[in-house]
């Protein structure tokens, strides 16, 4: 069984919940892409973990990956790993592998991300964690791979070639180079830490499929946040959709058996780019307030607005979900009433689907259809026939106009805030 998560918004739609709840029942749950950009949270009681690089599935027993696709910090994930263990969680080898092939995020692409944002006119929003200058370096074959890391040998003559093409780069954006090298030693220490979880992330997970045991693939960010078919350029550096994962992790398409997409009950974003159903007022306060809508990575509130079915429905197309679990329901209760985008209104024409470029989509009026809410709460439904009729009826739209049913119904932040809805 090899089912593959991935959010069908703009991030945080709570996919490391359900992942956690999911994992359960998987021998193995491997992170396919992203970096510490990514920010899920998992609550078990009154425990809370906010997990950037670990897989959600940590709790559980499964065994847990980082596959080659992801740009790894080393010190964040070391700082995780002792988060985990004041925790009374232990991450050893058996439990967590990374693949040697997974490219690291060094100090100066986090000093470039930095200052090419600062230099931009048209900001992105990024994270500031170095993630798309460590894809860069993938993609032009510049990398420091995990593998080069963990041998100083290695490491130190990949810095050798590597060091003054960094601080040139750094100086031309008006930076301070020292960084480059000031960070080798350290760096050094790093790779010994982690060569223990040194590993072949795609034979592992083949030759597990092969053997009839199970693999649950977590992506990060978003749909829409993707690189190549989200909202240009307000999107992150990597293939956030479900066909990323195959080749991230070096699983081939017909080895899929199920793709779930997270949708939250409405939509938030962080950083810049175009979000159709934004609410700044009272509604956008609400939803922000009750959703405790600030960002796991960075702390900055989310901006909050309606159910985007047009975004969502695009969402579908990139990933071909065969279930949807609907996250945060619970946040639209006292609303009343409830507001979905059915569609968008472009240049005098009504269109059911997002315009291909960010530019039009900046400028789409979404035409909304109203639905009536509900003031009871939901919090502790233990089942679909728990939920008041307006909110039965708001999650069969989504399923309606998604043509993909919602399997799985999140109506609070803890792991017991959960229903399956059929
Ligand atoms: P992720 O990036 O998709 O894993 O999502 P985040 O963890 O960044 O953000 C989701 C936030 O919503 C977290 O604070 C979760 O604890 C919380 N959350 C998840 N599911 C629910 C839910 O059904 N209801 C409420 N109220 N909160 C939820
Ligand atoms: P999870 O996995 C929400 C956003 C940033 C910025 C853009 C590019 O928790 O859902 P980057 O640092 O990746 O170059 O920033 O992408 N972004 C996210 N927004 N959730 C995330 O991850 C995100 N990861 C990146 O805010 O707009
Ligand atoms: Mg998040």
């Amino acid at each position: 069984m090899f089912t593959i998560i991935t959010g069908a918004q703009f991030g945080d739609e709570g996919k490391g919940k359900i992942v956690d709840i999911l994992s359960k029942d998987y021998d193995l749950v491997v992170r396919f892409q992203g970096g510490n950009n990514a920010g899920h949270t998992v609550i078990v009681g009154d425990d809370t973990y906010k997990l950037h690089l670990i897989p959600s599935g940590v709790l559980a027993d499964a065994r847990i990956l980082i596959g080659p696709g992801v740009v790894l910090d080393p010190g964040v994930l070391l700082q995780e790993i002792e988060m985990l263990k004041n925790a009374g969680i232990r991450i050893t080898p058996e439990k967590f592998g990374i693949d040697a092939k997974t490219s690291i995020i060094m100090p100066y692409h986090i000093e470039l991300d930095k200052l090419r944002e600062q230099e931009r006119t048209r900001k992105i929003g990024t994270t500031a964690r170095g993630i798309g200058f460590a894809y860069i370096d993938k993609i032009s074959r510049d990398e420091v791979r995990l593998v080069d890391l963990a041998y100083e040998d290695a490491f130190l003559a990949a810095m050798d070639e590597l060091a003054v093409r960094k601080e040139r780069a750094i100086e031309e954006l008006g930076g301070d180079s020292g960084v480059v090298r000031a960070s080798i030693p350290g760096y050094t220490e790093y790779g010994a830490l982690l060569r223990p979880y040194l590993t072949d992330v795609s034979y592992e997970l083949n030759r597990a499929l092969d053997s009839g045991r199970s693999v649950l693939a977590e992506g990060a960010q978003g749909a829409h946040l993707d690189l190549i078919h989200g909202t240009q350029k307000f999107v992150t550096s990597s293939s956030t959709i479900a066909g990323g994962a195959c080749a991230y992790l070096g699983v081939g398409p017909m080895r899929v058996d199920c793709v779930v997409g997270i949708v939250k009950a409405y939509i938030t974003r962080v950083g810049e780019g175009p979000l159709p159903t934004e609410q700044h007022g009272e509604v956008g306060d609400r939803l922000r307030d009750a959703g405790g809508e600030f960002g796991t990575t960075t702390g900055r509130p989310r901006r909050c607005g309606w159910f985007d079915a047009p975004l969502t429905r695009k969402a579908v197309h990139l990933n071909a979900y065969s279930e949807i679990a609907i996250t945060k329901l619970d946040v639209l209760t006292g609303i009343d009433p409830i507001r979905i985008c059915t569609g968008y209104e472009l240049d005098n024409q009504c269109i059911e689907y997002p315009p291909e470029l960010s530019s039009d989509l900046a400028r789409c009026v979404p035409v909304y259809e109203a639905m009536a809410g509900w003031d009871r709460d939901i919090s502790d439904a233990k089942g679909f026939s728990d939920l008041p009729k307006a909110a039965q009826d708001y999650v069969r739209r989504i399923e309606e106009i998604l043509g993909v049913s919602a399997k799985i119904i999140s109506i609070g932040p803890d792991r017991e805030q959960i229903f399956y809805a059929k």
